[in-house]
């Protein structure tokens, strides 16, 4: 498991408790694609999950290419977190995907209803539409920014591929590439 779990703890992000990032894919054109989605933790899966509408662009990207890449600025900790990984479709298993549906906002599930024509459908049930992105992070970019004095912010990269070793740690200042 990537140092990412200990970030989400310690902003107590969960299966429960989302924070809202920006994720982009990749277009048939090779074009990006982002927009803001929800990212939660998931335990069972130890990997970072995004529930969405199997209709969306987002899901057709993902299954002609199952990249996703996502940034998010966690105001309280001054810290930019940014991530890549390969990406898991999940529309087949029940039990998880109704844990999933029951996390999602009610007027969430009813845009979903309401979609397929059926307004008043019981929202406890899950909608045929829904699905969950799986996403395990392969890179991890951390910029942390120093409150007192921006000069002495730092970058530090994971990469899974190096055992999640802090690969560098580079003050911003002496770094062309950082700003
Ligand atoms: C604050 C906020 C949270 C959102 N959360 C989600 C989400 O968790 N899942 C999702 O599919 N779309 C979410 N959306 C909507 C997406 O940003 C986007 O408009 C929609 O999913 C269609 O995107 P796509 O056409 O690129 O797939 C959210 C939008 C906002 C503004």
């Amino acid at each position: 498991m990537g140092p990412e779990r200990e970030w989400w703890s310690v902003k107590g992000v969960d299966e429960a408790t989302p924070i809202f990032a920006q994720v982009a894919t990749v277009g048939e054109g090779g074009e990006p694609q982002v927009r803001t989605v929800q990212v939660r933790y998931v335990e069972k899966f130890g990997c970072l999950g995004v529930n969405t509408n199997k209709g969306t662009n987002k899901w057709k990207a993902l299954l002609k290419k199952p990249l996703l890449a996502g940034c998010y600025f966690d105001v309280a900790a001054n810290r930019q977190i940014r991530w890549e990984g390969d990406v898991q479709l999940i529309e087949e298993d029940d039990i998880f995907l109704n844990q999933m549906w029951a996390l999602v906002e009610k007027g969430v599930r009813k845009v979903y209803w309401m979609k397929e024509g059926l307004p008043e459908h019981d929202l406890s049930v899950r909608c045929p539409t829904f699905g969950t992105i799986l996403c395990f992070p392969k890179v991890w970019d951390i910029y942390q920014i120093d409150a007192g004095d921006s000069s002495r912010s730092t970058r530090t990269l994971y990469r899974e591929s190096n055992g999640w070793k802090p690969e560098e740690e580079i003050s911003v200042a002496s770094h062309t590439d950082s700003f």
